[in-house]
């Protein structure tokens, strides 16, 4: 056997990682090539012979660092990414080299119990029954799907159409009621289960995009049979959060599954200060979050909750004659998730939360929310701006006002030169028909310093 230089190849990696990361917050967040340069740099045939794994990293590097996104930096506000933590960076290379295969237990126990301990954690700190079962997923999108595949199966039990062998075809019909201003992920969720988009009923939103209780009890009257309910905690434009408790009354009462879409917003649980926003939503019957988000843990790392581990493990598990299952109360992940092998991803996240403390997590959530409020208040008063929605998470939408009136063109506009300056990065939307600016801050280390040098340079864009 080859000796392999492992020390080689790592310290190359840790140089680059180092100088990457040493370098992020002066990096500028624009003036990325084009994919014909990345093409030039990285492209051309299959190369015939080997490469020293040292060259590799150094070449790869090279040429593929100045398409690299500088998403992990403090003034980085697009979409909803957060950056990570070093402890979970650290920690998810260590995933990497011990490379666990994490859907057995007999594959790797260590993986197992870390996935079993982070579960308990989450569900401390978000305040969900303890009893619940977790699975560890790529993002949201899998969490939702995974809620949604439990609950799917478990209202048609409770008819008796056994949907794992029948299918849906011939089914009760399932109503999905979720609320106007959901996010795609749940319609996407029903496109890949074959429930189908059409299964959904739309419930009526406030003006931040929240649930109506009273709508979704009328929608709820208005038919019959299995129903499953889609709430939402953390509204990807405004950060709305939908009345949970009274949904949880109101779908429990007709007998409804209540799944919550808590991508970012779950989040807010563990913050003293904002978890009355989320009163009742630990009497909801399963949960989709991400970690790669608000807890700075490094892509990909989504989280599914159930409050019925026997429905959930009905739903998702797996048998065949070689798998080695565990006899005893170890954890098969694969009970738990719609992947079979997986990357062990419990490790980053136990590794965020032991580097954080629940302190540290609910420090996070509240400098969050009080940089969107800096930035907020900061925009209306430097320029002529204003701010469309509630700053009550993470979530600013502004607007800026043209003199000519054409506030959508110059909001447009601005978004474009605030992407190519360069200093911050910021997404645009359409709220309620108007263009907006969407401004994140999931950033662990974002701070004032950060939120007063991107609103200069957002003035700068807006040409006062
Ligand atoms: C409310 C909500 N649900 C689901 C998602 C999808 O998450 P992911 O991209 O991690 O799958 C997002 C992403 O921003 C979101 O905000």
């Amino acid at each position: 056997m080859n000796e392999p230089d492992w020390k080689g190849a790592l310290s190359e990696a840790f140089g680059e990682a180092l100088s990457y990361l040493e370098g992020l917050p002066s990096r500028p967040l624009s003036g990325y090539p084009s994919r014909s340069e990345l093409r030039a740099a990285l492209g051309g045939p299959l190369p015939d012979s080997p490469l020293e794994a040292r060259k590799v990293i150094a070449d790869l590097a090279a040429a593929a660092e100045p398409g690299v996104v500088a998403s992990g930096s403090g003034r980085f506000f697009g979409f909803v990414v957060g950056g990570t933590t070093p402890a979970a960076l650290a920690v998810d290379w260590l995933a990497s080299t011990w490379d666990q295969n994490a859907g057995l237990y007999v594959l790797g126990p260590a993986a197992s119990v870390v996935e079993e301990v982070t579960g308990e954690w989450l569900a401390d700190l978000f305040g969900l029954p303890a009893e619940v079962s977790v699975g560890f997923v790529t993002g949201a999108q899998m969490a939702n799907f995974t809620g949604l595949a439990i609950a799917l199966q478990e209202v048609l039990r409770r008819v008796d159409w056994d949907l794992a062998t029948k299918g849906l075809w011939g089914a009760p019909p399932v109503r999905v009621l979720a609320g106007q201003s959901r996010h795609g992920t749940i319609d996407r969720a029903l496109r890949f289960l074959g429930a189908g988009t059409a299964a959904i009923v739309e419930v009526a939103a406030d003006d931040q995009g929240r649930m109506l209780p009273a709508a979704l009890a009328a929608a709820l009257e208005q038919g019959s049979g299995p129903a499953i309910v889609a709430a939402q905690v953390g509204n990807v434009n405004s950060g709305a959060i939908d009345p949970v408790r009274d949904i949880c009354d109101i779908a429990h009462r007709h007998g409804a599954w209540v799944h919550v879409d808590g991508a970012f917003g779950l989040w807010a649980a563990a913050s003293p200060r904002l978890r009355p926003l989320l009163a009742g939503v630990e009497l909801a019957d399963s949960w989709a979050t991400d970690a790669h988000k608000w807890l700075n843990v490094p892509y990909d790392s989504g989280l599914v909750f159930c409050a019925h581990p026997a429905a959930h493990r009905a739903a998702m598990g797996s048998q065949a004659g070689y798998l080695m299952r565990s006899v005893a109360d170890e954890r098969d992940a694969l009970d738990y998730n719609p992947e079979h092998s997986r990357r062990a991803r419990g490790f980053a996240v136990y590794a965020a939360l032991r580097e954080l403390g629940r302190q540290g997590v609910a420090e996070l959530v509240d400098r969050s929310c009080a940089m969107a409020r800096r930035f907020a208040e900061q925009l209306t008063s430097a320029v002529a701006a204003e701010v469309l929605n509630e700053v009550v998470l993470n979530q600013v939408l502004v607007r800026f006002l043209a003199a000519d009136g054409d506030h959508d063109a110059h909001t447009r506009r601005v978004i474009e030169r605030v992407q190519q300056e360069g200093t911050c990065w910021m997404s645009g939307t359409t709220w309620q028909g108007r263009a907006a600016m969407r401004i994140s801050v999931s950033n662990w280390s974002t701070d004032e310093v950060d939120v007063d040098r991107s609103v200069a340079a957002i003035r700068r864009c807006t040409g006062e």
